[in-house]
């Protein structure tokens, strides 16, 4: 899917929809009301009669309008102005994108709003582009006839004014394809994507962007001492990678940010096998590693002058007579010992040895993102994420960027009373909490062992990573959630 800009008024954008966003209870803007009087009127006569309203997620469909170059028009409601952010309208655009792909087109054109407040054109843009592309893609990789058809072109239009449409486009264009890319890995069945093939495809990812990528296999993985990390994999036939990525956009000598996510290409729970139903959708516990590849990428496609360490710790956890075993002690890269009670809680596991290794590398600021307990979810649902954090200025910062990029984030404590959750009699640490109680924040103090003096947040992403059912916006299965707030993220960084 293409990403363009025109600079017209909206009578004159030739396409096969044109999607009109506007707000409840607010007079039209000025392009809109331009569009309105090559209709004759008609918008004005659907808000009168009650017929459009604009509230949020509203969709008033327009066949075959007469007097405009646009075949048809979707009007889309944005809600109440003084309560938009950019989810408003990435929700907005996906909407109406998701409405309208069930067919065929080969352009789709959207207004985008020039005055929703606090937002720059550029930043509004974005949305719109990243919420055309998200309502216009769907879980269903693998049928054999396509459920749901991207459009080969959409047009970001904006009024003759604006001065960096372009350059908007542009952006819009690859952030949406960032979060395209973590929603597809995401969505890819298991038996194509394990660590090997996830491995590969982050190659390729990164030499189109320009990103440097090493990849560790498990003798490399074994020689830098990773012993946690390995113990998960030992159960699978599949063998371990670590994607280790780098992009200097601000060269050397300044400050470098890391990236750390969970791969868990499927998660059986390994011994401490999970029921069926709490296995079905194990496919997702990549998605931090996802999320971390597609931001990466959309750095360096971006040339945000940013210095960032990306890690990708790819294992499968999978029960067999080679998995590790309640009782088993490991000894993880920075030479911590680690008693497994629970092989289910396997992604601290593997995240411990990637955090120690980008610790050795020297970043500066860390960043973890993993799909890591069902705990988060019963603390904050299924659209939010935790932040549990080492640092209070940094753990700011990245909810700052999550806030900036419309998504949700809320803080979760990190007391040193909670230390006590991983205290093991036989080891330095144990791999879980002991208790169903608090399940969020003691596996960030396991993680917290591994990041030395680093300021570091860990981001759970348990619930936002993967939408169990669709809704007006997206369809199920994975969501690319936080690849934008990581973005967002790097760009205040730089
Ligand atoms: N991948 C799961 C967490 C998860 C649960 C992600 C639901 C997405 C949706 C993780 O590896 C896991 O199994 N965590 C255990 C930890 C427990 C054994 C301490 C959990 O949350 O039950
Ligand atoms: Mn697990
Ligand atoms: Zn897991």
């Amino acid at each position: 899917m293409d990403i363009r800009s025109q600079q017209a008024p909206l009578a004159q954008i030739a396409a096969d929809w044109l999607i009109v966003p506007h707000w409840e209870a607010e007079p039209l803007s000025p392009s809109t009301a331009e569009l309105d009087q090559a209709l004759a009127g008609l918008l004005t006569k659907l808000r009168e009669r009650g017929d459009a309203t604009g509230k949020a997620k509203e969709l008033v469909p327009i066949l075959n309008p007469t007097g405009i170059a646009a075949t048809r028009v979707l009007l889309v409601g944005l809600g109440q102005k003084s309560k938009a952010d950019v989810g408003t309208l990435v929700t907005a655009a996906a909407v109406a994108s998701k409405s309208i792909t069930t067919k065929p087109h080969d352009r789709i054109a959207m207004a985008v709003p020039t005055d929703a407040p606090g937002l720059s054109f550029e930043t509004a843009a974005t949305a719109i582009g990243v919420g055309l592309r998200q309502g216009s893609e769907g879980p269903g990789l693998r049928k054999s006839k396509a459920d749901r058809t991207a459009p080969k072109e959409c047009i970001l239009v904006s009024p003759p004014t604006t001065t960096d449409a372009a350059q908007a486009a542009k952006r819009a264009g690859i952030e949406g394809q960032a979060v395209s890319l973590a929603r597809e890995l995401v969505n890819l069945p298991p038996c194509d994507l394990y660590p090997e093939t996830f491995a590969d495809r982050a190659r390729q990812v990164a030499q189109t962007s320009g990103v440097e990528a090493v990849v560790f296999d498990e003798t490399q993985l074994a020689a830098e001492r990773m012993g946690s990390l390995l113990a998960v994999a030992r159960g699978s036939d599949r063998p371990p990678r670590l994607v280790i990525l780098r992009y200097q956009g601000a060269g050397p000598g300044k400050k470098t940010l890391g990236l750390v996510g969970k791969g868990v290409t499927f998660d059986s729970g390994g011994l401490s096998l999970k029921t069926n139903d709490q296995m079905v959708d194990m496919k997702c516990d990549m998605a931090g590693a996802a999320a971390v590849l597609a931001a990466v990428a959309a750095c360096a496609d971006l040339k945000l002058p940013v210095n960032l360490l990306g890690i990708l710790a790819l294992v499968e956890n999978l029960p067999s007579g080679k998995a590790m075993k309640l009782g088993d002690v490991l000894r993880a890269r920075n030479g911590k010992t680690i008693e497994v009670l629970n092989t289910d809680a396997e992604g601290r596991l593997i995240l411990a040895d990637a955090l120690s290794y980008a610790v050795d590398q020297k970043v500066d600021h860390l960043v973890d993102l993993a799909t890591l307990t069902g705990a988060c979810l019963v603390a904050l649902g299924s659209e939010v994420a935790g932040v549990m954090s080492n640092n209070d200025d940094w753990s700011a910062r990245v909810l700052d960027a999550a806030r900036a990029a419309g998504e949700k984030a809320w803080p979760l404590p990190m007391w040193p009373l909670y230390n006590e959750m991983i205290h093991s009699d036989v080891a330095d640490i144990r791999n879980t909490g002991g208790s169903r109680y608090a399940g969020a924040i003691s596996a960030a103090k396991f993680l917290e062992e591994f990041v030395a003096n680093v300021p570091w947040a860990h981001l759970d992403i348990a619930g936002p990573a993967w939408a169990e059912r669709e809704s007006a916006s997206r369809e199920s299965g994975g969501t690319g959630a936080f690849v934008r707030s990581l973005i967002e993220l790097a760009r205040r960084y730089s």
